[in-house]
């Protein structure tokens, strides 16, 4: 079954494999913009909302294939994808390759590794079937209104074919190029950056805290200078709040990190200030916080200078 020519008269079936914080409110989108949708997760609980809004569960990542036209996959780390994907580990001999055929598309949409993307693009295209990846910026609130920012890489002619579908899941929608692999490249490029940020804005408001400055007034004046960023606007008040709920893990943020030193290392780049920034993610895994959202490097911060930035009591 090809997706040419498909979306005009038939509906393009989709399958969204990865139904957690990030893929669970992408996956409700397509379903809410009229695609037919097979869903599959490890934990099945996690569709029960999808499966009452009409979207039929899978019981293997192959039948989800079988079933589907288009393939997302939206999995917590490139171990874990390449298993899903090629059918490895727990999943040998019902991954997503076993259930391909020509004219299918698999497109991996979680912060993935270059080397990884290639190697699985390999895999789909020796089953005759296409292959982009399409890492997104933006966290579960873009992720619930549709408005992720995404980074495909690909042919240009498949990318095409799946823009439909991209948009039901973000608004900004930027082709980083031909070679399978560049949208990873340009996604850890990105979450680089923002995990120093977040690092300098922890390290920051910990100092300011313990030299007796009101935290809440140095929030107030970063988002009021050049100063500003996500990071101090959004992170921030829930820093001064105690709140930790997650919307992106400091458990994935680490990964992320681990993710752009692996890369840096395999192109011949320096990133020291990745390294640092991995070390504390890991220090805050090892104190317990790898499932709190990642600002909670704040807290780590609390602990290491014995303060207390949050205004919560
Ligand atoms: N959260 C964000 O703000 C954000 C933003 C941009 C990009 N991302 C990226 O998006 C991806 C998903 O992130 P998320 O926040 O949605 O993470 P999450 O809530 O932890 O969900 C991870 C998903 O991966 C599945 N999974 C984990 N290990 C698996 C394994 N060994 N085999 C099969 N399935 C496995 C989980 O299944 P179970 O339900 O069974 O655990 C779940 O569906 C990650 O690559 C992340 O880096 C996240």
């Amino acid at each position: 079954m090809s997706i040419v020519g498909k979306s005009m008269e038939t509906k393009v079936v989709v399958g969204f494999a990865g139904i957690g914080l990030m893929g669970s409110p992408m996956a409700k989108n397509i379903l809410k913009a009229g695609y037919p949708l097979i869903v599959w997760n490890r934990t099945p609980s996690k569709y029960e909302e999808h499966v009452k809004m009409g979207a039929k569960p899978a019981a293997t990542p192959k039948e989800l294939a079988r079933k589907s036209d288009v393939i997302i996959c939206m999995l917590a780390t490139p171990e874990a994808t390449e298993d899903v994907v090629l059918g490895k580990g727990d999943y040998a001999g019902v991954g997503i390759v076993d259930g391909l055929k020509a004219g299918k598309i698999v497109v991996d949409m979680s912060t993935n590794m270059p080397d990884v993307v290639r190697r699985l693009a390999q895999a789909v295209r020796a089953k005759g079937a296409e292959f982009v990846d399409a890492p997104v910026i933006g966290s579960v609130k873009p992720a619930t209104e549709g408005t992720l920012t995404i980074l495909p890489s690909g042919k240009k002619d498949v990318v095409d074919k799946i823009m439909p579908i991209l948009q039901t899941m973000g608004k900004k929608i930027w082709y980083i190029g031909e070679e399978v692999g560049l949208g990873c490249a340009m996604k850890l490029t990105m979450n680089l950056h923002l995990h120093i940020i977040t690092g300098a804005f922890a390290e920051a408001i910990a100092f300011g805290t313990k030299a007796g400055l009101d935290p809440a007034l140095i929030v107030e004046i970063w988002n009021n200078s050049i100063f500003k960023t996500y990071i101090t606007e959004t992170k921030g008040q829930k820093v001064l709040a105690n709140d930790y709920s997650p919307a992106f893990l400091l458990e994935l943020a680490a990964k992320d990190t681990r993710l752009a030193i692996d890369m840096a290392r395999n192109i011949g780049a320096t990133v020291p200030l990745g390294s640092l920034v991995e070390q504390l993610y890991n220090a805050a895994i090892i104190q317990g916080m790898g499932k709190l959202d990642y600002c909670a490097l704040a807290a780590l911060y609390e602990r290491l200078n014995n303060t207390k930035i949050s205004k919560a009591k």
